[in-house]
């Protein structure tokens, strides 16, 4: 001992060395707390109608609007890559004020679940979004009352109908992401009785009226106006969020979704705890451009700001992410599933 008959304790004696387990890449890696798996990533993919060739989406660089047929490769590329899945969005030729082309048995987003559910089978899940902005006129998530709101109740029929379509199609899993109240138990209502019992469905329980969603607005060609905030939540609430949560735990939901990801850890945490299902988390467009943009600069490192991002959404108690980096992760991390 260094400072044997001298007093007791001196300055580094006894010094407790949290630095100790940081000194190499090995021990750093034994005691990682948190991974980030391709098998808890899940691909966001979009496909447009009409399209003779993909078609890059300026704000999110490196993303597409895809045809039928790149579509269904880039399916069986998050299959190959390991994935959990593929969340699929449909952006019509035509839009209406009621959204027809959503319940259109023929339409875009019904026939491109048949086409990865093709490519894919049961190697990697087909998930649908469950909504009408992408199909509607004025952009908004339902159909307009005379007066111009939202309409709650007739927006939440239709949205039956469509999971029940896109079941019939060949989803394994839809999510519904209009935020109206009481979407989750009519379609699962609906989805047991046209025989769909196994069909599970992510709830975006706790979707927030965020600035984050700003390039996803150009990705489904969307000509909303104004804003969302009748229907999504305000940034400012968190126990709402929680209430939101168990209204959803309680119309049956199989998992249950936080959106945006990074400004709403904290309300990804507290749903962590209040809710034993497994728990979504969506790493949003504005927060993939703005790694994009800023890597572009030259202002961050990119590879590891993706890594970063990922990894606190998990740490903050997601099961799953939806990213758009999902197959440039997973192929780079090189573990499958
Ligand atoms: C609605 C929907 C939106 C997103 C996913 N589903 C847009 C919105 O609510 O305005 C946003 C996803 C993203 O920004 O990456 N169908």
């Amino acid at each position: 001992r260094p400072f044997a008959g001298g007093p007791a304790r001196s300055g580094t004696e006894g010094l407790v060395r949290p630095r100790r387990l940081r000194t190499t890449a090995a021990i750093r890696s034994m005691v990682a707390e948190t991974t980030v798996q391709p098998r808890q990533l899940i691909l966001p993919l979009f496909v447009a109608e009409g399209l003779a060739e993909p078609r890059p989406i300026t704000s999110m660089p490196g993303v597409v609007q895809h045809t039928l047929d790149s579509l269904r490769r880039a399916g069986a590329a998050a299959a190959e890559a390991g994935l959990a899945g593929v969340m699929l969005f449909g952006i019509p030729e035509e839009k209406d004020a009621r959204g027809s082309g959503a319940v259109d048995p023929n339409g875009i987003l019904t026939v491109a679940i048949e086409a990865v559910r093709d490519e894919v089978g049961d190697d990697c899940l087909v998930m649908s979004d469950v909504c009408l902005d992408e199909f509607t006129d004025h952009g908004h998530c339902g159909v307009l009352t005379d007066s111009g709101v939202v309409d709650n109740d007739a927006t939440v029929e239709i949205y039956a109908e469509m999971a029940s379509l896109h079941a019939a199609a060949g989803a394994h899993l839809v999510a519904p992401s209009g935020m109206m109240d009481g979407q989750v138990a009519a379609i699962r209502a609906t989805l047991d009785a046209d025989g769909y019992a196994d069909v599970a469905i992510m709830a975006y329980a706790a979707k927030y009226a965020s600035a984050f969603y700003g390039p996803f607005r150009e990705a489904v060609s969307s000509s909303l106006q104004g804003d969302r905030k009748t229907y999504q939540q305000d940034p400012a609430n968190i126990r709402e969020a929680l209430r939101e949560v168990a209204l959803d735990v309680a119309e049956g939901a199989d998992l249950v979704m936080v959106k945006p990801a990074l400004g709403y850890l904290d309300v990804l945490a507290a749903v962590r705890h209040a809710v034993d299902l497994p728990v979504a988390a969506y790493n949003v467009s504005g927060e993939y451009a703005m790694v994009e943009a800023a890597a572009a600069q030259g202002w961050i490192e990119r590879e590891r700001a993706i890594d970063e991002t990922l990894l606190s959404i998990r740490r903050a108690g997601a099961d799953a992410v939806l990213t758009y980096w999902a197959l440039e992760y997973a192929r780079r991390s090189g573990v499958a599933r």
